[in-house]
């Protein structure tokens, strides 16, 4: 027998920290002007010297948990979606289920980049459909600023770091609220245009990777806009074929939030108004696995989703992977 899955409640933490364009100008040779411009971003959040990417889950973990009306012990999973884990062994959500206190919770990371909120909430909603676990949380978090270069102005304009997350529960029978449609690719044929190359099996730390930066992101930003346009075009042109609606049936679009002009390109492109998406990188800028879930919250929150939206989460990112989820809040 299937269940549905609803999402509960909804979280999101940021670090106190701005940094802004102002200050980047301070840093490398850019301008608050060609930020804007060329991203649409004006600042972004960094994490404290003892703040971690648990640490950042763990609040907007907290914050869904309590808006879903939920104890630590009722969750039987904790799924964290992040490319910046505290340590690579173990299992950053193993920290988190720790610090939560979710005794009767597994914990796993998954690692989809900027698209694993999205491929955290299909794995999450595939558990809960199953009848295998009743309360599953998924979290996205990143601490991006530990593996910046602030010295190359091609990324570092672009990063933040946060977290979101939302908890997922099986739903009551009849309850029009659920996870309706999954979609995830990927393409490997891309993993080198944005890529953390050092630190890992193929190429081990050693004094030499660090002098080589190869433990920061390095992006080919201008493969990455175009794959980003088309990705974001083809996932919501799929969503509308795969469940047979139109663009008037959707509330709100909530993409990864990488780059206003990605966004403004596919906007022309499919018609899609202006008022059904939901954009924050302004002040977050690009948050990888957190900035889906951050936005969600903010969205729920402002009043934009409501009971009875239907809304569509989009993201993008290195492996290359893409997805989406469609939702009926
Ligand atoms: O979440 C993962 C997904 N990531 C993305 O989707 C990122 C997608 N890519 C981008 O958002 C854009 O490619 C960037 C924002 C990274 C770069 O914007 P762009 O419009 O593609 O710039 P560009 O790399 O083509 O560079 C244009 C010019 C160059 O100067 P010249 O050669 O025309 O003289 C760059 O050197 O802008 C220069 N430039 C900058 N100038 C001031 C590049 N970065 C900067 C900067 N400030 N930060």
């Amino acid at each position: 027998m299937m269940y549905e899955c609803r999402v509960a409640g909804t979280g999101r933490y940021v670090p106190e920290k701005v940094l802004t364009n102002a200050d980047l100008e301070r840093m490398v040779e850019t301008s608050d002007e060609w930020i804007v411009k060329r991203t649409g971003i004006r600042e972004r959040r960094i994490a404290a010297e003892n703040e971690s990417t648990s640490d950042l889950g763990l609040e907007a973990a907290r914050m869904a948990l309590n808006n879903a009306g939920l104890e630590p012990g009722d969750l039987d999973a904790i799924i964290l979606a992040t490319l910046t884990p505290d340590t690579y062994c173990p299992a950053g959500a193993c920290y988190v289920q720790h610090l939560l206190g979710a005794v009767n919770a597994c914990a796993f990371d998954l690692s989809a980049a900027c698209t694993g909120f999205v491929y955290g909430i299909t794995v999450g909603s595939s558990l809960v459909r199953t009848g295998l676990h009743r309360n599953v949380l998924v979290i996205g978090a990143e601490t991006l600023s530990r593996f910046i270069d602030y010295t190359e102005r091609n990324t570092c304009i672009l990063f933040g770091d946060g977290a979101g997350a939302a908890v997922l529960s099986r739903a009551e029978e009849g309850s029009e609220a659920r996870t309706l449609d999954h979609y995830l690719r990927a393409d490997g044929a891309g993993t080198e245009l944005i890529i953390m190359e050092g630190g890992g099996a193929r190429r081990p730390s050693t004094h030499a990777t660090v002098d080589e930066k190869l433990h920061f992101l390095s992006m080919q930003g201008n493969d990455v806009f175009k794959f980003a346009t088309k990705s974001m075009q083809t996932l919501i042109e799929t969503a509308l074929e795969r469940n047979g609606i139109s663009i008037d049936d959707l509330d709100l679009v909530i993409p990864h939030q990488v780059n206003s002009r990605i966004i403004d390109s596919v906007l022309r492109k499919i018609d899609l108004p202006k008022d059904k998406i939901y954009l924050n990188l302004e002040r977050y800028g690009n948050t990888s696995a957190a900035s889906v879930p951050m936005a969600l919250h903010e969205a729920v929150e402002e009043g934009r989703v409501q009971s009875g939206s239907l809304i569509l989460l989009v993201a993008f990112g290195a492996g290359l992977t893409w997805g989406y989820n469609l939702v009926r809040w």
